[in-house]
């Protein structure tokens, strides 16, 4: 059989050109080995977007993304977290076999109470349970489908870690059940300077959005933050946030070539940019028609993802089976 790899998506809006290269890319090219099992964590987001009509649209728009990226839906398996009602039932039952001191000891829910006792206020002044059981619910949906592989990033590590202690103690005490994941830590994945040289992040708003309308996409990319230094010049190509971002998208007969303009003086940024925004335009030509196309088919984007449900749950249900008999609920 072939192994699984699982990933879970939060829903958030407007992929940038740094998402691209440090998840989408990366998640996607694993289809040629795994299963790849993609899911849309909108339970998990529950947790903390309250606004029912912007969580069902970022669902639509991370399906549309994924998508138009190029998942290859023969190969992989697309879905909503919430149309697996395996998922909380399961959650509940791993839930006890969780231990509350692991829980406690959580990246988030610790840095949720911190900034409670920072500012003198009650510790769990704000913190819905929902928060508090977030691991749980993703051990659930690694658990469910047997996942031999969890690519996540570094931030999730610890999420994978109680993942697995949770499937260790249920299997201590009802023998071999649960499998335990390996999480495929991605701490090398190439990341794009921001326009302002930052890492590339929504949370600093230094983005070049994927889909954004062409004039946008462009403005993003003029205001790219450079140096004063005049065309002649000579200039430092690895320092330069600018150079950061062409390297992605050039030839690399075309970046040796720029590389010596740097060094030597006779670039212009402003002319390195125009090229910069026509390749970026010219990289993403077919997701964007293809995200274009999707995003105003809402229907055609829930078959997908009732396709991919259905798929999913026939992976899933000889799990729960084998957990409800464990434990003597069947
Ligand atoms: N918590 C993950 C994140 O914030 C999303 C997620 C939910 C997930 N369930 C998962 C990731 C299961 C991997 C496996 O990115």
């Amino acid at each position: 059989m072939t192994p699984i790899s699982l990933t879970g998506i939060k829903p958030t809006g407007n992929p940038h050109i740094g998402n691209y290269f440090g998840m989408y890319k990366p998640a996607i090219s694993l289809t040629e080995k795994y299963l790849g099992m993609y899911f849309i964590a909108d339970y998990h987001a529950l947790t903390s977007l309250h606004d029912p009509k912007e969580l069902n649209q970022l669902v639509y728009e991370v399906a549309a993304s994924w998508l138009a990226l190029g998942l290859n839906l023969e190969r992989s398996i697309f879905f909503r977290q919430s149309d697996i009602p395996e998922i909380p039932e399961l959650t509940w039952i791993l839930s006890c076999f969780t231990a509350k001191g692991l829980l406690n000891r959580a990246h988030a829910y610790k840095a949720a109470i911190d900034r409670n006792t920072e500012t003198d206020r009650d510790p769990d002044d704000g913190i819905n349970a929902g928060l508090f059981y977030y691991p749980v619910l993703m051990a659930a949906d690694i658990l469910l489908y047997n996942s031999d592989v969890v690519p996540v990033g570094l931030d999730q590590k610890q999420h994978i870690e109680i993942t697995r202690d949770i499937a260790d103690a249920f299997n201590r005490t009802y023998g071999k059940t649960l499998k335990l994941p390996e999480g495929v830590i991605q701490e090398d994945v190439q990341s794009i300077p921001g326009i302002d040289g930052r890492k590339m992040s929504k949370s600093y708003d230094n983005t070049i959005p994927i889909f954004a309308p062409e004039k946008q996409l462009r403005k993003q990319v003029m205001r790219i933050v450079t140096d004063s230094r005049t065309p002649d010049e000579p200039k430092d190509p690895d320092t330069c946030n600018l150079f950061g971002v062409y390297k992605f998208f050039a030839t690399p007969e075309r970046l040796a070539e720029v590389r010596q303009q740097y060094l030597q003086g006779g670039l212009a940024y402003g002319a390195l940019k125009q090229e910069l925004a026509d390749l970026v335009l010219a990289y993403f030509a077919t997701a964007r028609e293809k995200y274009d196309t999707l995003i105003a088919d809402r229907s055609y984007l829930d078959q997908v993802m009732r396709d991919g449900a259905e798929k999913a749950r026939a992976v899933g249900k000889p799990v729960l089976a084998r957990v409800r008999k464990a434990v003597g609920i069947d």
